[in-house]
């Protein structure tokens, strides 16, 4: 999950060992993460594939099939992870991560409580933001859940930045050993307002603290118990729109609402084009499978009384 080589030094050039958690993709929306075991074979639609083949190449390579058809290895980040993961609970995707990370302002060194853990998509990418000095505190009241997320951490090798603690949050606040200690506290909780008032005290001095919800009902209760302590508290609701590029033959083609590049400014795809162009275009259109709704993410900073 972290980009270090052997000698735990910053590495992008790095080659896939025996050991290693490798993200096999197939395309986009196919990929699955494989541990590396010399012996060990991946079999899919494509074919098989050797593991002891992978060993020594850098990631990012392509591997061949006995039927000479490819993958690539790439390395695991918390960017694939949180596509890959086994969902025991909703998690929370890219999008949200990413504001997550930028308004918590977690840099390395940071120490961050988070609750709940969940399926742990969220504590991965804290995990990489606060590393190598820094560290993430998740709870769970769910024992189970907890020790999944802590096994995938061992996986992840992201065990030394992340510890998993059982306890409700809600029913009795953060352990009291981290009182002032935080930098930030991230709450994905049915009722993140029950939490509020330990999160205060965890705070240091201008701490942020993140909740998402994904009812506005849930935003506005929190947002009264915020009121009191907290300033600077802003609500967001992020949409992402993927899109889809491709090259078309014009002429072939009978879609709609495709959007077309090249030197003339951008306009809709319409019968007129295929009258007018022939051969291949390059056409866009907004991805079918995008995601609408995830939830609000509500930031606020501690105040200073
Ligand atoms: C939606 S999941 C969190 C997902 C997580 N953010 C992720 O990205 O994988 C919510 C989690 O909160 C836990 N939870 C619910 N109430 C809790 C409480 N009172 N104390 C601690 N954890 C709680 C649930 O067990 C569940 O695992």
């Amino acid at each position: 999950m972290l980009p270090t080589d052997e000698t735990k030094q910053l590495s992008f050039n790095r080659r896939i060992a025996e050991g290693d958690l490798v993200i096999v993709y197939e395309r986009h929306d196919t990929m699955k993460a494989v541990k590396v075991i010399a012996g060990s074979v991946l079999q899919n639609r494509f074919g098989v594939y050797k593991h002891s083949e992978w060993i020594g190449k850098p990631f990012g390579s392509k591997a061949l099939s006995n039927k000479g058809r490819f993958i690539y290895l790439l390395a695991p980040t918390p960017e694939l992870w949180t596509l890959v993961l086994n969902h025991r609970t909703q998690i929370l995707y890219i999008a949200d991560i990413s504001l997550v990370v930028m308004y918590l302002e977690l840099v390395p060194g940071c120490v961050v409580l988070e609750s709940g853990t969940g399926s742990g998509s969220l504590s991965t990418s804290l995990a990489r933001a606060v590393a190598p000095s820094g560290h993430v505190y998740t709870f769970d009241f769910h024992e189970e859940r907890a020790a999944s997320a802590r096994e995938d951490f061992e996986k992840t090798g992201l065990s030394n930045l992340v510890t998993v603690g059982v306890r409700d949050i809600q029913g009795e606040g953060f352990p009291d050993e981290f009182i002032g200690l935080a930098d930030s506290v991230f709450l994905d909780l049915p009722q993140p307002w029950l939490a509020i008032p330990s999160a205060e005290k965890m705070l240091k001095q201008d701490g942020v603290l993140c909740s998402f919800s994904p009812c506005i009902e849930q935003v506005q209760r929190s947002c009264e118990v915020l009121r009191s302590s907290f300033t600077d508290i802003r609500t967001f609701e992020i949409l992402l729109r993927s899109y889809d590029v491709r090259e078309v033959n014009i002429k072939d083609s009978n879609e709609d609402g495709l959007v077309v590049s090249g030197s003339r400014k951008r306009r809709q795809f319409s019968q007129e084009d295929a009258e007018e162009n022939s051969g291949h275009q390059v056409l866009a259109r907004p991805s079918p499978e995008a995601r609408g709704h995830t939830g609000y993410l509500t930031f606020a900073r501690l105040k200073c009384l």
